[in-house]
Parts: C-alpha cells; sequence; structure tokens
C-alpha cells in the first residue's frame, strides 16, 4: 500500500493518536516556529506531508497572516486541513506527493515539514532538499522536525526504538499500539541521522544548518537561505 493510503486509514482521531505515539509531539511541533527571530516575518509558508494540519495551525499561530501551501499524499489529511482551516486565499490544499511538487524559485520565506520527511528515502530527502533551496527566497528558512537515527548502526537503531518505545507507552500507547507502529515502522519509514541529513541539506546549497532543537533521537534542524 502507498504511504497516502496508510495516512487516509489514521485520519480519524490523528491527533490523539500521534500524540500517544509520537514522543514529545506537542514541543516538535511548536519547535517548527519558537526558535524564529523576531525580525522574521514571513508572507509565505510551505508545509511538507502536512497531516491534518498541526503544524500549519503552529505556523499560523505564530504568524496570523501568513499563507501556507498545504501538501499531502493522503486525500483524507488534505480532506481534514480544508475542513479545518477552510476556503479562503490564505490556504492551498495539494493532494501529491513531495517528489512530484513543483514551484517557481523564490516561492517561499518559509518550508516546515512536521514528521513527514523520515517517510522519504536517502536519495529523495536529498533530492528534496536541493529543491527546497531553489523554492525559498533569499533569507527564507526550511525546519523539518522528526526522528532522527542512524540506521545502519544497529546498535543506535535499536537504542532510538528502544527510547520511543518507552517515552510512547509514558504517553500512553498499549501494547497494541506499539506493535502497529512498528509494522507500519518497517512498511513506511526510512529515518536518517541528523549528521547525514545536516550534511546533505549543506550539499544543497545551504551554508546555515543547525539543530534547533533536539530531545534525544527526536529534535528539528534548520537551514536558512543566505540573503542575495
Ligand atoms: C506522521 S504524519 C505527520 C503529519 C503532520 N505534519 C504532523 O506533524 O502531525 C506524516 C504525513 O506525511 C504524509 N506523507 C508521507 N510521505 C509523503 C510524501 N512522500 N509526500 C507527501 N506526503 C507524505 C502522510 O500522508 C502523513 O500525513
Amino acid at each position: 500500500m502507498l504511504v497516502g493510503q496508510e495516512f487516509d486509514k489514521l485520519e480519524d482521531g490523528y491527533t490523539e493518536k500521534i500524540r500517544r505515539w509520537v514522543p514529545h509531539y506537542d514541543e516538535l511541533i511548536r519547535s517548527l516556529v519558537t526558535g524564529l527571530p523576531n525580525d522574521f516575518e514571513p508572507q509565505t509558508t510551505l508545509d511538507l506531508g502536512a497531516g491534518n494540519g498541526n503544524s500549519t495551525f503552529a505556523v499560523r499561530q505564530r504568524f496570523p497572516e501568513v499563507d501556507v501551501v498545504l501538501v499531502d499524499a493522503s486525500a483524507k489529511m488534505i480532506a481534514s486541513c480544508a475542513e479545518r482551516f477552510g476556503t479562503s486565499d490564505a490556504f492551498t490544499y495539494v493532494e501529491k506527493y513531495m517528489q512530484e511538487l513543483s514551484f517557481m524559485p523564490k516561492t517561499f520565506d518559509l518550508v516546515v515539514a512536521g514528521l513527514s520527511l523520515h517517510h522519504l528515502l536517502e536519495a529523495d530527502k536529498q533530492g528534496l532538499f536541493s529543491r527546497v533551496y531553489e523554492w525559498l527566497r533569499p533569507g527564507g528558512r526550511f525546519l523539518a522536525c522528526d526522528i532522527f537515527v542512524d540506521t545502519k548502526d544497529e546498535q543506535n537503531h535499536q537504542q532510538a526504538l528502544a527510547e520511543w518505545e518507552r517515552i510512547a507507552r509514558e504517553q500512553g500507547s498499549s501494547d497494541e499500539d506499539w506493535q502497529y507502529l512498528m509494522e507500519h515502522y518497517a512498511e513506511y519509514d526510512h529515518p536518517d541521522s541528523f549528521d547525514d541529513q545536516m550534511k546533505w541539506l549543506r550539499e544543497s546549497g545551504f551554508p546555515q544548518v543547525s539543530i534547533a532543537f533536539s530531545r534525544g533521537y527526536f529534535g528539528t534542524i534548520q537551514a536558512i537561505k543566505p540573503m542575495d
């Protein structure tokens, strides 16, 4: 099954489930905007893998006037976003795989990805980072919160899964939840490490790349496009 169809099945009660399943979920989503400087005032934002719109909600709380393009591969998630934010010029809803997106260069001031990049394979992440660089205006920022794991190091990988399970259970996940999560993980998740993703961002042209927030294997990376 394609990942978009998998998330169609998760749309009902999504926020409640993801808060149980993902360690530090609310903090991660908030970290997409909390560290942004006061003089950063985006007019246009792209939300990659928008789900039911929690990242967009956080962006709009901080920047109430910002226009947002929400992209997701799941038709049900996009329908849920449209119901949540309504029809106005401020919101554009795009049901599409991010690998197939194209925008004019310098379209966005801010690009966010909330827990969605781990669904992309390494080569697709690298391709996306180069395109995000093009889509950003000078001075624009890209923030992505996610799980960051070096899966090529089996010990690191197992430690990350153990930490995830411990915190998920503290957050109320049941045996059934954890079994589902590991089945979903095996089929749809392809996390990469902080180091690898930061390297790929630098190789895509971003000179300034940093960790904006971290809690163990979960965190947020930020890349800033220089001013012209
Ligand atoms: C774990 S959810 C996160 C949703 C939301 N950003 C949040 O933080 O709650 C991942 C979302 O990314 C979407 N997704 C996964 N792979 C995608 C892809 N290649 N292109 C577009 N959307 C994708 C899924 O449909 C899902 O809605």
